[in-house]
């Protein structure tokens, strides 16, 4: 059966740079967003001028509430579900050895990691996040319990068990063989990543090989990591790691993993442009199916190359100021060509929402020094939120905005669940002109909403229940 949701709708239309974003933003107050029995988007316009195919579908009246894309968090950690209180751990570094690594060794226990799995994709259908690149637990009990409660509640996913063979002692319990991290990160792609047939309904678990950062593996895990990859890179087999986030100088991580590895380029590590006692050789990790977490502090040279390859970078300013990381150059960073998504990073961040990410991110470039400061356009914001998302995954063929054809993910926002966006969006609106308008009421939603105003959250056109 067809369904036509009617409400307030914005999306970012095609297929634009986040330089271009604006002009693709689509906005339709009284909206219709025409979803047909296979959860694909048959049309969006102007409820008034539905076409007459579509006349007879059951509507789903959801005036004077938004709809908008769903969000995509493309750096979230799942056994940091319950690290929101990692308080005295000082910056990145002494954060891992002292906070976190004891955290997720609790993950251990198989009944902790399924009760934070139901946990963990509870607070994705209340933050609206459809689809997420997942930094998973090191314990492949708690990953199944993951993919599975995923799969019962029906949003996109994708994942891999974080891969540590070397670390503190607090590390240990997270710790294997190279051998052992290889076979386990094998068996997952075999167990859960699903391949793209292009099918709609089909494809939504995905596994990624995820090295916790550079620090964590010996130099021959990545050489064996890059053999793997050699054989699933064809499978659409997903990459997710951490690069230059925290460069304070003499104890941050980027210099030490320069100084560990004896490179002049953090990114080269990931890049096979080193082997053990040589400096070249070894697979690259890098393409449109890898994703960079932070990636604060590259130099020209790295962004050049992650362009070049088509990977793409998770902002994740919340987590940024979290643990004083620095604030990524933003203007800079959107010359390099480099797609740009946001991630919560939750754990170091302490949000789930992606419109809380954006929100932060509209506060750091506006305070970038001199020229470099920036106000972010509120399609900007929208942009980084979903379809530079899905971009991201190398799934923006599939969902991210409102197109013919998408797979229709979507979240509905009430605004009166929330007195402060109620008052902006209905007041706010000061501008005479209908597009400052439009951009104002998006600003304000963007940066008012939080998880209560978000009522009903839909992935291929199903609602996910509460
Ligand atoms: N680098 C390596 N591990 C982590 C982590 O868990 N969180 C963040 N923010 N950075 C990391
Ligand atoms: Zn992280």
């Amino acid at each position: 059966m067809k369904h036509v949701y009617r409400g307030q709708i914005f999306h970012i239309s095609g297929s634009p740079k986040v330089t271009a974003a604006h002009e693709a933003l689509v906005f339709v107050e009284d909206g219709a967003l025409v979803v047909d029995e296979n959860g694909v988007v048959a049309w969006c316009g102007e409820f008034s001028q539905l076409p007459t195919e579509h006349e007879h579908s059951s509507v789903v009246d959801y005036r004077p509430g938004f709809i908008l894309p769903g969000f995509v968090d493309t750096h979230i950690h799942f056994p940091q579900t319950y690290a929101g209180d990692s308080y005295g751990g000082g910056q990145l570094l002494e954060w891992l050895e002292r906070c976190i690594f004891p955290s997720e060794s609790k993950f251990g226990d198989p009944d902790f990691g399924s009760m934070a799995a139901v946990e963990f994709t509870n607070q994705r259908v209340r933050a609206g996040t459809t689809a997420a690149m997942v930094f998973g637990s090191a314990f492949p009990h708690a990953q199944d319990a993951l993919f599975e409660e995923t799969k019962r509640r029906g949003l996109r996913l994708v994942s891999g068990r974080g891969i540590q063979t070397r670390g503190p002692g607090s590390a240990d319990p997270l710790i294997t063989s190279e051998e052992k991290a290889i076979e386990l990160t094998a068996a997952e792609v075999d167990k859960w990543h699903a391949a793209d047939t292009g099918d709609v309904g089909t494809a939504l678990l995905h596994v990624a090989l995820v090295p916790r950062f550079s620090l964590s593996v010996t130099p021959t895990t990545f050489v064996a990591l890059g053999e793997l990859y050699k054989d699933l890179r064809s499978k659409g087999v997903y990459v997710h790691t951490h690069l230059n986030e925290n460069n304070r100088p003499g104890t941050g991580e980027v210099d030490a993993t320069k100084a560990d590895y004896q490179v002049n380029s953090y990114l080269d590590t990931y890049d096979g442009k080193f082997l053990p006692g040589s400096k070249v050789g070894g697979e690259s990790l890098l393409g449109p199916r890898t994703i960079m977490a932070h990636s604060v502090h590259c130099q020209d040279g790295e962004l050049a190359r992650m362009a070049e390859t088509g990977t793409s970078i998770s902002h994740c300013p919340v987590s940024q100021l979290f643990l004083g990381s620095g604030t990524m150059p933003w203007l800079r960073t959107v010359a390099s060509g480099v797609n740009i998504s946001l991630g919560t990073d939750h754990g170091g961040g302490d949000e789930w929402l992606i419109s809380r990410v954006a929100n932060d991110a509209f506060k750091q470039h506006i305070t970038e020094p001199g020229d470099a400061g920036v106000s972010m356009h509120p399609a900007e914001m929208l942009f980084v939120s979903t379809l530079a998302g899905a971009r991201a995954l190398d799934q923006e063929n599939r969902f991210g905005n409102f197109d013919t054809g998408k797979e229709a993910d979507f979240i509905v926002i009430d605004p009166e669940q929330w007195p402060a966006l109620n008052n902006a969006v209905t007041h706010g609106a000061r501008a005479d002109d209908a597009d400052m308008a439009r951009d104002q009421i998006l600003f304000a939603l963007l940066m008012q909403l939080r998880e209560d105003a978000i009522t009903s959250v839909y992935v291929q056109g199903r609602k996910i229940e509460d």
